[in-house]
C-alpha cells in the first residue's frame, strides 16, 4: 500500500461517501475508518465496500487518547481526514458539552496523536479538518462567505467547530502540523442522519405525518450534494496547499419554505399523490434559537485553484435524494423506529 489514511467519522453521512470514494478510487491506499458509532453512525451506509481489501474499520472515540495514539502506533498513518463530530445544530442547543468534548477535545486529541507519530518527518504528511460555513455565522439579503471572512459563530455547534478550525491552525502555526480546512456548505443525498430538514422532511411527507418549519420558513441555505462534497475533499487532500482554507459551496441558495414546496412537489409525484397535497402537511414550528438567517459560501478559490465546481443539478439532485430514502425504506425504518423517537418528541414536542 502506498499511503495509509484515517478518515474518522466515516460511518455518518458525509464521511460514508468519502469512505466509499478513497476505498473505491484508490486501491493503493489502506483506509482506516475509526469511528464511535454514535446515534449517527450507522454502519449500513458502507455495506458496498465493507469487504474491500483496502478497508479497515475500527470502532472508537476520538477523544480517547491511549485509543488513538494506540491507533497511530498501530498503522502510522500518512494523512488525516477528520470528520467525526457531533454536527446538529439542534443537539448542540439542548446538549453542548457533548458538542464541545467531541468537536474541541476530539480534535485536539488527533492533532497531539498526529503530532506525535510525524515528529521525526512530516514531509508528505497530512492533517485534513473538514468543517463547515456555520463558523462565519450568519448573512443578511446579500454577500457571500470567503476564506478570509471573520469567525462569528452562534449555535454551540457552528463554536464549537469554529474553535476546532481555530485550533488546527494553532497547530500548523506553532508546531508546523502540515494542516489544511475545508469549510462547507449544507450537504444533501442519500444516507443521511433523519434528524436534519431534507431527510425529516421526506420521512414525514411519506408518513403523511406535519412538516416543521421553523419560524417563517425564510431562513437561507446553500444545499451542495454529498457526492460534490466528497469529491471536493478528495481533491483537497491531495491538491490543496498545506496551511490554506477552502470555501466548498453549492451555489444553490434556497428559503427553506421555498425548498419544502419544492420537495413536496416531488412527494407527490413519486408517490402518485394529488398535486399540491403534501404541502398540507407544513406546519410553522417555534423558531430555533439563534437561527442564523443566510448562509452563502463563494467557492471561487477552489474553482480557481483546483478545478472544482458543484456538479449536480438541485432539482435532479433532490429527486435522486428521495429516490434513495423510497427505495431504502428498511435504512429508515430501522433508524426511526428506535430512540429517535425519543428525540423527536423531545425536539418537537415544545415547537
Ligand atoms: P454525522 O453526524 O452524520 O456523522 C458524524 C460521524 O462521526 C458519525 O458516524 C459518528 O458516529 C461519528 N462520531 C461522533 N462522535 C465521535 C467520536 N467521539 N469519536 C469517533 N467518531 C465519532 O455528520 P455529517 O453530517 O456527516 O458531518 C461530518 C463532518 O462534516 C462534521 O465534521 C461536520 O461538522 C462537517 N460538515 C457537515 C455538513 C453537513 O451539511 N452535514 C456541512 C459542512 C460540514
Ligand atoms: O451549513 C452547514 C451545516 O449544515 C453543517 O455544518 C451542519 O452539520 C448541518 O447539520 C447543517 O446545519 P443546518 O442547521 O443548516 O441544517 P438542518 O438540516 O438542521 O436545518 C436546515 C434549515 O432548516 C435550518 O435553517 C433549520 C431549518 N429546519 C430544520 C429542521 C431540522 C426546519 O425548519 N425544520 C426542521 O425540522
Amino acid at each position: 500500500m502506498e499511503k495509509t489514511i484515517l478518515i474518522t467519522g466515516g460511518a455518518g453521512f458525509i464521511g460514508s461517501h468519502v469512505i466509499r470514494r478513497f476505498v473505491k478510487n484508490h486501491p493503493n491506499y489502506r483506509i482506516v475508518n475509526l469511528d464511535k458509532l454514535t446515534y449517527a453512525g450507522n454502519l449500513e451506509n458502507l455495506k458496498d465496500v465493507e469487504k474491500a481489501e483496502n478497508y479497515i474499520f475500527e470502532k472508537g472515540d476520538i477523544c480517547d487518547s491511549s485509543f488513538i495514539t494506540a491507533m497511530f502506533k498501530k498503522y502510522n498513518f500518512d494523512g488525516v481526514i477528520h470528520l467525526a463530530a457531533e454536527s446538529h445544530v439542534d443537539r448542540s442547543i439542548s446538549d453542548p458539552m457533548s458538542f464541545i468534548t467531541t468537536n474541541i477535545v476530539g480534535t485536539v486529541v488527533l492533532l497531539n496523536a498526529a503530532r506525535e507519530c510525524w515528529r521525526q518527518n512530516n514531509e508528505g504528511k497530512l492533517f485534513y479538518h473538514v468543517s463547515t460555513d456555520e463558523v462565519y455565522g450568519s448573512l443578511g439579503a446579500t454577500g457571500k462567505f470567503v476564506e478570509t471572512t471573520s469567525y462569528d459563530p452562534h449555535s454551540p455547534y457552528s463554536a464549537s467547530k469554529a474553535s476546532s478550525d481555530h485550533l488546527v491552525r494553532a497547530y500548523h502555526d506553532t508546531y508546523g502540523m502540515p494542516v489544511v480546512i475545508s469549510n462547507c456548505s449544507n450537504n444533501y443525498g442519500a444516507n443521511q442522519f433523519p434528524e436534519k430538514l431534507i431527510p425529516l422532511a421526506i420521512n414525514n411527507i411519506k408518513q403523511g405525518h406535519p412538516v416543521p418549519v421553523y419560524g417563517k420558513g425564510e431562513n437561507v441555505r446553500d444545499w451542495l450534494f454529498v457526492e460534490d462534497h466528497a469529491l471536493a475533499i478528495e481533491l483537497i487532500f491531495h491538491k490543496g496547499v498545506v496551511g490554506q482554507t477552502y470555501n466548498i459551496g453549492g451555489e444553490n441558495e434556497w428559503k427553506n419554505i421555498d425548498l419544502i414546496y419544492l420537495l413536496c412537489s416531488i412527494m407527490d409525484k413519486k408517490l402518485n399523490r394529488p398535486a399540491k397535497s403534501s404541502e398540507k402537511l407544513i406546519t410553522f414550528v417555534k423558531d430555533r434559537a439563534g437561527h442564523d438567517l443566510r448562509y452563502a459560501i463563494d467557492s471561487s478559490k477552489i474553482t480557481r485553484e483546483l478545478g472544482w465546481s458543484p456538479s449536480v443539478d438541485f432539482e435532479q439532485g433532490l429527486e435522486k435524494t428521495v429516490d434513495w430514502y423510497l427505495a431504502n425504506e428498511e435504512w429508515m425504518n430501522a433508524i426511526v423506529s428506535g430512540v429517535y423517537q425519543e428525540y423527536y418528541k423531545t425536539q418537537y414536542q415544545h415547537r
